[in-house]
């Protein structure tokens, strides 16, 4: 069995973040969100791994994956030459996929305990298809599943403006190769893509045995700004050790699960978990409370955050109360004339906010 990555797209729901990184490079407890998508699959027990990739993005997508040797896997590199939808990526791997089953995982997607029981479940059952269902307050922006009694799909829509049940399309998937005969079939959506939804919905309309499992942890599509907050949350809240490797003068305190990397300085700072902090950073005279992650290299002067992601290389000064933010690569926020509290900040790369 194989494994498709989808790590292609535009980001557009992420921008002006996604100007410059791929969305699947966004890091969420200072991890690329894909790093945890590779754990998940290597743990699933799958080694031949195909990464579709855009041709804006693809570079830096092979840069952070590599060979896959990390996760004792091996890459494939599978170039789409444009956002043409799900369908169309598989389209596009097909020469990789052959005539194997696979496991479909969007980059951008991570659930609760991973996808080994599923794989599992696949291989021992075979279905021609198996998708995963949460149940969501708005599935509007999702693909949506009517399920029977017996937990057979009847019917799926992309994204459907009145909803018939609250059932989303989980973006992992488990397909035989029954899917490619389903994908000749379709023609593009109202977007213009070839939707995967509506090839798994011609396998139901051929009398496919599609499989459906209501996944009862969490799922997380970190398509936008709130949703990388939440990821950040959810995966701090469960993932974060006590670990100092920098160093604390005495005026600093640490409470509950704070990590904090090499060479990063603490100075007269309380930092209260769960936090994440990277490696060369400096924190001076600051608060760093629940849910922040911050990546490498970056400076606090006389800050007070919670709940935000901010990437490396950044410098933050002078700001009183700062929450609910997401900061790209080398932001600056510095004091200007006057201040208000709290802020609340969506930043770019290399973005600036004088205060
Ligand atoms: C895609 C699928 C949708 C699924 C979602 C999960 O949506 O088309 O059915 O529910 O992923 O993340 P997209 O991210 O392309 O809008």
């Amino acid at each position: 069995m194989k494994a498709l990555i989808l790590a292609g797209g535009t980001g557009s729901r992420l921008r002006p973040l996604t100007h410059t990184l791929a969305k699947q490079l966004v890091p969420v407890a200072n991890k690329p969100i894909l790093h945890f998508v590779m754990e998940q699959i290597a743990g699933s027990g799958i080694r031949e791994i195909g990464v579709i990739i855009s041709p804006e993005t693809g570079p830096q997508i092979k840069q952070s994956l590599g060979s896959g040797r990390q996760w004792g896997v091996e890459i494939t590199y599978l170039l789409q030459d444009r956002p043409a939808g799900l369908a169309h990526a598989v389209q596009t791997a097909r020469p990789f996929l052959q005539n194997q089953p696979f496991l479909m995982f969007l980059g951008d997607n991570l659930v609760q305990g991973g996808v080994e029981e599923v794989v599992r479940e696949f291989q021992r059952e075979k279905p021609d298809a198996l998708i995963l269902l949460k149940e969501v307050p708005d599935p509007t922006a999702f693909g949506v599943a009517v399920i029977d009694a017996n937990h057979r799909v009847k019917q799926l829509i992309e994204k459907p403006k009145d909803p018939p049940s609250s059932l989303a399309l989980v973006g992992v998937y488990l397909f035989s190769p029954e899917i490619h005969q389903a994908i000749e079939k379709i023609s593009p959506s109202w977007r213009g893509e070839l939707e995967i939804t509506d090839a798994i919905q011609k396998l139901i309309e051929g009398q496919k045995n599609i499989a459906a499992r209501k996944l009862k942890g969490w799922w997380l599509d970190t398509g936008k700004k709130d949703d990388i907050l939440e990821a950040n949350r959810v995966v701090l809240d469960e993932y974060a050790a006590l670990s100092n490797e920098g160093t604390l003068d005495e005026k600093s305190k640490i409470y509950g699960r704070v990590q904090v990397g090499a060479g990063t300085q603490i100075i007269e700072s309380t930092l209260r978990g769960p936090v994440v902090i990277g490696v060369n950073c400096r924190i001076g005279n600051s608060f760093v409370g629940p849910f922040t992650a911050i990546g490498d290299n970056t400076v606090l002067e006389q800050v007070r955050i919670e709940h935000s992601v901010i990437l490396e290389n950044c410098l933050l000064q002078s700001v009183p109360g700062l929450e609910d933010s997401l900061l790209g690569s080398h932001a600056r926020v510095v004091k200007g004339k006057s201040g208000h509290s709290p802020l609340k900040l969506f930043l770019g790369d290399h973005g600036e906010v004088i205060l």
